[in-house]
């Protein structure tokens, strides 16, 4: 079966207060974006590779490819306003049928289990997500007071997020919507049932500064 990973890369990370976005902030010897790419590659040599990037910083991914003379081949789109514009720019490059994972830039920490999790269950059933338990007692804010929150029902939602390319294109042609978090809560605003899997703790967003120096020291031991 073809399969697909679109990178979604074309945020600007305000939260970082870096100058640049934190995907292309240097991590253990090159940009977070490529160690992102790799761990793909990795997965499946034959998968195709579509990065979405914010479309004033494509010529200055090309001067990072050069530099750091990144070798994984990939396709390069322009992303739009939301995330959710950023993942229909990429799956204007799809062609065929398959299986489609979509990918946060800014999670270099994903393992390659948890990647093969996600692609075998969408091929049996659709689509699939990772996800982890919470590890900390949750409360509820309510009013002016707050109450505890069973945490056996909570999980919290990474990506990569994997459906087949028929159905996830279809989702993007709604509007729209601000509710629109993640991949499948697209895909569900079109009663599509979505499946758990598994995902790994250290497969973090990355979105302050200290969050890079987990990743420095996480990067070289996942597997
Ligand atoms: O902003 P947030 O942390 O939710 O971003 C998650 C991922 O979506 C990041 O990799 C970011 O680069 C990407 N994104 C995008 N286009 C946007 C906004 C975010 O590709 N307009």
């Amino acid at each position: 079966m073809k399969t697909y990973v679109i990178v979604v890369a074309g945020g600007s990370g305000e939260r970082m207060k870096s100058d640049i976005p934190k995907q292309f902030i240097e991590v253990a010897g090159k940009s977070v974006l490529m160690h992102t790419i790799e761990r793909f590659r990795l997965f499946d040599n034959n998968i195709e590779i579509i990065v979405v990037l914010p479309e004033s910083l494509m010529g200055y991914w090309d001067e990072l490819r050069e530099k750091y003379a990144f070798p994984v081949p990939h396709k390069t789109a322009a992303g739009g306003p939301t995330r959710f514009h950023s993942v229909k720019k990429g799956l204007e490059l799809i062609s065929e049928t398959g299986l489609v994972a979509v990918h946060d830039g800014v999670r270099p920490l994903v393992s390659i289990d948890t990647i093969a999790r996600c692609f075998k269950t969408a091929a049996g059933r659709g689509n699939a997500i990772p996800v982890v338990s919470p590890p900390d007692s949750l409360r509820m804010i309510s009013g002016d007071g707050n109450k505890p929150l069973d945490r056996t029902g909570i999980k919290l939602v990474q990506t990569p997020q994997v459906f087949c390319t028929d159905l996830i294109k279809k989702a993007f042609l709604q509007d729209y919507r601000p509710e629109f978090t993640d991949d499948a809560t697209v895909l569900e605003m079109m009663k599509i049932r979505i499946n758990l899997v598994e995902g790994n703790r250290e497969n973090i967003k990355i979105t302050t500064p200290e969050d890079l120096i987990i990743a420095e020291s996480l990067i070289k031991d996942i597997a």
